[in-house]
This record gives C-alpha cells, structure tokens and sequence, in this order.
C-alpha cells in the first residue's frame, strides 16, 4: 500500500482545525445535554419494533438475553468512545479517532462505513415513523394507501416529510435541536417506564417457559445467504431458536443500542468535552441498557413470544391483554420518539461529513459553516435530501442489518485504535482512560466481530461492496485533494508534507 494512504493527522492538527474561522462550531453543550442527545437517539425502532420480531423469529422470551449481550457488547465499546472522545475532542468521531491512529485511508474508509449507520439508519427509521403514522391514523379510522406510508409504500411520503422537518430543525441550531430533543426524550422515557409500570401486572409465568426456545431447522427454501454468516462458515444449518439465535438476535437488536457513538461526534460543539463526553455516552448507554432489559422481560411476559405483533409489539402486547387506549398512547410515544431519533442520526452524519471536508476528503465548500445560525447548512441540507430519497423509494427491510454490519465495523477499529494511540502518543492528555488495558479493547473489538458474524451472508456482500465503492472514491478523488497530500497539513512523523 502506499505510503500516504497510511499519512497520519495528528491530534494537534485535528484540535487546530476546530478553530478554523470557517470552520468553528458553537461551543454550546452541557453533558446533561449530552446525555439527552444519547438517549434521544438510543432509544427508537429497535426497542419499539425490533422486540417484537426478534422474540417471535429468533430468541424466544430469551430476547432479553439478546439485548444484555448487545449492550455489554456496546459498552465496551463505549469505554473506547469515551477515551477518544476525552482526547480529541474533535467533530467526526470514529472518523477522526482513526486518522490519528491508523491514517488516512483507513479514516477514510470508517468515515465511508459511518454513512451505512447514519444515513440508512436515519432513513430506515423514518419509514418506522411513517408505518407509525399509519397506525395511529387507522386507529382514528383515517386509512392511507398502503402505496403512501409504511413499510411497504412505493412513495412513503410520511417518511419524506419527517427526514425534510428534522433537516430544518438541524439547519436552524444545534441549541433549538438539543430543547426539541429534551422535550421528545421526556415523553419517549416517560412512556418506556409506563410500559414497565403497568406491563409488569400483567405477567404471565407460563409465557416464560421455555426461556430460550429449543432450536428448530430453517424453513424450506432458506438460502444460504439468509444464514447468519458464522452458519455458513461453519456449516450449520440455518435455523431458528436455541442458544444461536439468542446470539443472532443479539446481532438484530444491537439496532436498538446505535447512537450512543453519536454523542461523541457532537464534541466540538460540548463546552467540556474532556469531563463531558464519557458522562454522556456512558450515562445514556447505561439508562438504555436497563430500560431494554426491563422492557424486553415485561413484553414477553405479556403475551406468548410466538404471537408478538412484527411491527407494534409493545402496543399489541397491551391490546391482547385488554388496555387498547395504553396502547394508542404508546403508539404515540413511539411517533414522537422516533423523530429524534432521526434528527441525531443525521446530526451525527453532518458532523462525520463536516470533519470530512475539512480535511478535504470531501470537497471543502460543503463544510462551510451558516454565517447566522453556526451549523455545516450545506452538509446537513444534502444528507437530508438524501435521507428523504432513501426513505421515501427503497424498501428498507434488510437494509438496516446493513446499519448493524456499518457500525459494529467502525467500534471494531475504535476499540483497536484505542490501544494504537495508547502506544503512539502515551504522551496525550486523557481525561477518562479504558480500564484493563489492553484486555478491555481487545475483549471489545472481538465482541463486535462475533456480532458482525452472525448477521446475514447477503448483508456482508452488501457491506463489502459499498466499502468497494469507498475505496475507489477515496484513490479517485480523495487522495490527491486531502490537505495532506496538497501540503496544507503536515504528516506525523514526515519532514516534508505528502512525502
Ligand atoms: N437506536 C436507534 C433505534 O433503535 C437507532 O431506532
């Protein structure tokens, strides 16, 4: 490989460039802020759909087994957030982190990777949003085609309308997002608790047994490709139940943990990011983490696994035991708490973008920032715009285990960056430093490539092919514009740029 695909940014550089005249973000969050952005993000789809889905079709009452092993697999993971983002308080997360650790190819190639999570996430949650709509109006007795919203639109016009409203808020300040966010997680939060509350009166031991659901062979006709890859590796027949579809699950509802990696791309904008940014992602991490749990256990005590609904399962559990109005309440929590769900996926790829273009990989006129409201307008207006094409044309089905694949690649090389950086520039200032060093990262890291083995056969063709596309832009364009090759910045350890 090339030499200056391997060009290091330093840290120093990467905190310079935040100063940058044009360049400058408002310096204007709390880790309370922080915290609310977390959850804000956190909590959507995966707990109010995905449940639901992988209860019936994969792990049993055991699916909160599945949501404790995909978030002490986020956790760890998190702990290497949290050291980074205490030592380079940069825009870009897992972007940045890895051009001061790996270079620039490979920042490249996580910066690539994160679209997979924000933009497909964003837009595979607002068809959630829009299937939502759709119920909530059915429940008032107004019916859209089937062609106009939900999963299954052709022109899902909801889910375009929902990513274009976020856009604006975005456009408009990153302090009016934070208030909107608070509102939205006070109610999202306030109705996860309800469900546990009153859920936890209407429990049935028999629908805890069997805990984990003996395992039953794959259907007729199920492809290979179809398989969680480690199956396919190893030989094992596809199938259903038992402890590997507890651990496939796991891979499935890892959905429900994406964004706490977010907060850490906001780190420009926190005021002390050094204490902030480890409270914020550990504090929402950790409050997610038990609400799931609590969640997932009340859910299927509540109605036997094999008749949880695929697409409300927390308001059809509390229809089939008899409080149809708590569910059209929850179906409302869920519409209002989807939207902020949206709008941090696409803050968190503007600022992935933003950091970007900075460093020229991207052409420069998009990172510039609006004179009035202090945020990247262009990024944000072209990730909308994109979001709500996505949202608005393509089935988006299989395309979020693509998100999964996208984000547990990028915690697999922040957990080794991490112990990277530790060894090339033990010299930083860390505010919060990863325990067991370097088990902890280690450990991470290999928690993450097991999730990412039991997703799909057809999802990692599909992965490997958009990093193919990435890679061909990157020795295309990217290579010859980034500061570093034009001499504007410096390699680490070069005496002369670009050499
Ligand atoms: N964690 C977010 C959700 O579940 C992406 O919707």
């Amino acid at each position: 490989m090339a030499a200056d695909t391997r060009r290091v940014k330093s840290v120093e550089d990467s905190i310079r460039d935040t100063d940058e005249p044009e360049h400058r973000l408002k310096k204007n969050l709390s880790g309370l802020d922080l915290t609310v952005f977390g959850v804000g993000v956190i909590i959507g789809t995966g707990i109010f759909v995905l449940t639901g889905l992988v209860a019936r079709d994969q792990a049993g009452p055991a699916v909160a087994i599945s949501f404790v092993i995909a978030g002490i697999t986020c956790g760890l993971a998190a702990l290497c957030y949290a050291e980074f983002a205490s030592t380079v308080p940069v825009a870009g997360s897992a972007y940045t982190f890895s051009y001061a650790t790996f270079g620039e190819l490979t920042a490249w190639i996580i910066g690539w990777d994160l679209v997979l999570e924000f933009v497909i996430g964003a837009a595979a949650v607002s068809v959630g949003w829009s299937g939502y709509l759709a119920q909530m109006l059915s429940d008032i007795g107004v019916t859209l085609p089937s062609f106009l919203a939900g999963d299954e639109a052709r022109f899902n016009v909801p889910a375009i309308l929902i990513a274009l409203a976020m856009t604006a808020v975005l456009v408009l300040g990153i302090k009016l997002s934070s208030r909107f966010t608070a509102v939205i997680v006070a109610i999202k939060v306030t109705i996860v608790l309800l469900i546990i509350a009153v859920g936890v009166f209407y429990l049935k031991a028999d629908n805890y047994t069997p805990f984990v659901p003996p395992a039953q062979p794959a259907a007729p006709g199920t492809s290979g490709l179809d398989a969680p890859l480690v199956q396919t590796l190893f030989g094992f027949a596809p199938g259903a139940y038992g402890w590997g579809g507890v651990i496939a699950g796991a891979a499935i509802v890892f959905f429900a943990f994406i964004g706490f990696d977010i907060v850490a791309t906001a780190a420009e904008e926190t005021r002390n990011p050094a204490r902030d940014l480890p409270r914020g992602i550990l504090g929402s991490l950790t409050i997610c983490t038990g609400l799931y749990v609590a969640v997932s256990l009340v859910v299927v005590g509540m109605q036997n696994y094999t008749e949880l609904s695929a697409e409300a399962p927390l308001a059809g559990a509390f229809s089939a035991v008899g409080l149809p109005v708590f569910a059209t309440i929850i179906s409302l929590g869920a519409l209002i708490g989807l939207m902020s769900v949206v709008l941090i996926l696409m803050l968190g790829q503007s600022r992935v973008l933003f950091a970007m273009s900075r460093d020229r990989l991207l052409p420069p006129a998009l990172a510039k920032v609006h004179p009035r409201y202090g945020t990247p307008y262009r990024i944000t207006i072209a990730t909308g715009v994109v979001v709500a094409i996505l949202a608005g044309v393509v089935p988006l089905g299989e395309l979020a285990e693509l998100v999964n694949i996208g984000t547990l690649f990028a915690f697999f090389l922040v957990s080794i960056g991490v112990i990277v950086l530790r060894r090339t520039r033990p010299d930083l200032p860390r505010a919060f430093r990863v325990p067991l060093m370097p088990v902890l990262p280690i450990v991470a890291a290999l928690a993450c490539l097991w999730l990412m083995l039991n997703l799909p056969g057809d999802t990692w063709l599909r992965f490997l092919g958009w990093m193919l596309l990435g890679i061909l832009i990157y020795f295309g364009y990217s290579r010859r514009h980034s500061r570093m090759a034009t001499g504007e910045r410096r390699p680490v350890g070069r005496d002369a740029p670009g050499t």
